[in-house]
């Protein structure tokens, strides 16, 4: 295992590109298998996930392989195997397999998903939409076994905008009997590639990036090629990572669209912020104001960029609060800010951060963006202090492909060290 060793208080400098998203990869590999024939995605993410996603399919009887960031996915020789151990409990996202077998073969069996555990993650709406649409859902040892004789289309209310059961619903219900209202559906970006995916396969929907998507279901879907969408999550974090170190990074390849929550709260705090088509440059500046953050569903601040901003909030003056409204004990970063020398304190769903300047610490990174939120702030540590220690790489590793790499070409010092056992 690795761990990342940062020496920090150099501002970032230069030009970082920002690679597919991750979030919606792991929905797009497993929506290939609704077509009958070869789905080819490019602007691959290299990251752990989407290879795990790969063996899956693999696993499953797909043919699989590779051309620079294209993963080409021929599905015609798949079949719905019971999965209920093995690659699936390594992946959250392994949950889109079931909306997908379920709408290709009518069955799916896997082991209910594992991923980044910050809090109770449930999927109950998952259950609600399959169960709709007429499916038969039980718990066997901890895996789901889902059946349907036929599925048909359904009216389903979602009691939150669930990105996965969003998604998941979409998949089954694109080759079921007739017509599926999703309502308080999720807006995310993701949806909408997803969308826009099983549309070039053959599916028939519409409305994505709205809170209403109605599906017609359609009898066959065939391959295509579609391109991903930048990564949000990915580039918000150099912006931040720009604004935290006072650098001045052009984050490039991106839908600055998609990133307006973090913009506006970037400018509020006194970032210089240019927006061009496809890229944004960050000016860090030597004072920060305070500011009040509340993650909420798209387009609101992403709860996963909650924990960078948190690294960056400890950067301004006065005193900042920070409320995750999706997830809302999603704070296992603060322990480990605090280590730092952070000023935070917990009062309910809130985190109340003062300003301070970091000091080098050992810290752990519990889940993906806790790890990115460590990362940024050894980087803020001021030069000559020491050297600031991450372990927990193996979920930062899980979405951020050449966070070392892009990071030192924007000037950081940061490497990877082997923790001898
Ligand atoms: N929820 C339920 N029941 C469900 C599903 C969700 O109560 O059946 C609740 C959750 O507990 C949460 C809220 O609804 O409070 C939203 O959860 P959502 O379903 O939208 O999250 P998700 O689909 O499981 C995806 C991303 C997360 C990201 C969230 C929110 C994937 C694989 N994961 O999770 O990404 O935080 O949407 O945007 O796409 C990350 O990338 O670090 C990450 C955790």
């Amino acid at each position: 295992m690795d761990k990342l060793m940062i020496s920090g208080g150099r501002p970032l400098h230069g030009t970082v590109r920002i690679s597919g998203a991750k979030n919606s990869a792991i929905a797009l590999i497993p929506a290939a298998v609704l077509a009958e024939t070869t789905v080819t995605l490019d602007n691959l993410p290299q990251l752990s996930d989407v290879a795990i996603y790969g063996e899956i399919l693999s696993e499953l009887g797909a043919s699989i392989s590779w051309h620079a960031d294209e993963m080409i996915i021929d599905p015609s020789g798949m079949r719905s195997a019971p999965m209920p151990n093995g690659n699936v409990k390594k992946l959250r996202a392994s949950y889109y397999l079931m909306g997908a077998l379920l709408g290709r073969f009518g069955e799916a069996v896997i082991g209910l998903p594992g991923g980044c555990n910050f809090e109770p993650r449930p999927i109950d709406l998952h259950i609600k939409g399959f169960e709709a649409l007429g499916a038969i859902v039980t718990n066997e040892n901890g895996a789901l076994h889902i059946k349907a004789k036929e599925l048909r289309g359904a009216k389903i209310y979602l009691d939150m905008a669930s990105v996965g059961a969003t998604i998941n619903i979409m998949l089954a219900a694109s080759r079921a009997k007739g017509s599926t209202l999703i309502e308080n559906a999720a807006k995310e970006p993701e949806i909408v590639d997803v969308a826009t995916l099983l549309n070039s396969m053959g599916a028939n929907i519409k409305g994505a990036g709205t809170e209403t998507i109605r599906i017609e279901g359609v009898d066959t879907m065939h391959g295509c090629r579609h391109s991903i969408i930048p990564d949000r999550i990915q580039a918000g974090t150099y912006m931040i990572a720009a604004a935290a170190t006072r650098g001045d990074v052009t984050i490039d390849q991106i839908i600055p669209k998609h990133m307006e929550a973090v913009t506006a709260k970037l400018q509020e705090m006194g970032v210089k912020v240019y927006e061009m088509d496809e890229s944004i440059r960050i000016v860090g500046q030597p004072e920060y104001n305070h500011v009040d953050v509340k993650a909420l569903v798209y387009p609101g601040f992403a709860t996963d960029l909650q924990s960078p901003m948190c690294t960056l909030m400890t950067q301004s003056s006065g005193v900042s609060v920070l409320t995750d409204h999706v997830y809302g004990s999603r704070f296992k970063h603060i322990p480990e800010l605090l280590r730092m020398g952070a000023k935070v304190k917990m009062e309910g769903r809130s985190a109340i951060i003062e300003g301070a300047t970091l000091s080098p610490a050992r810290v752990h990174a519990t889940d993906l963006r806790a790890g990115a939120a460590l990362v940024i702030a050894g980087l803020t540590v001021p030069s000559g202090r020491g050297i600031t220690e991450v372990t927990g790489v193996e979920y930062i590793d899980r979405g951020y492909d050449n966070l070392v790499e892009n990071l030192t070409s924007l000037g950081a010092e940061i490497w990877r060290e082997t923790i001898k056992e």
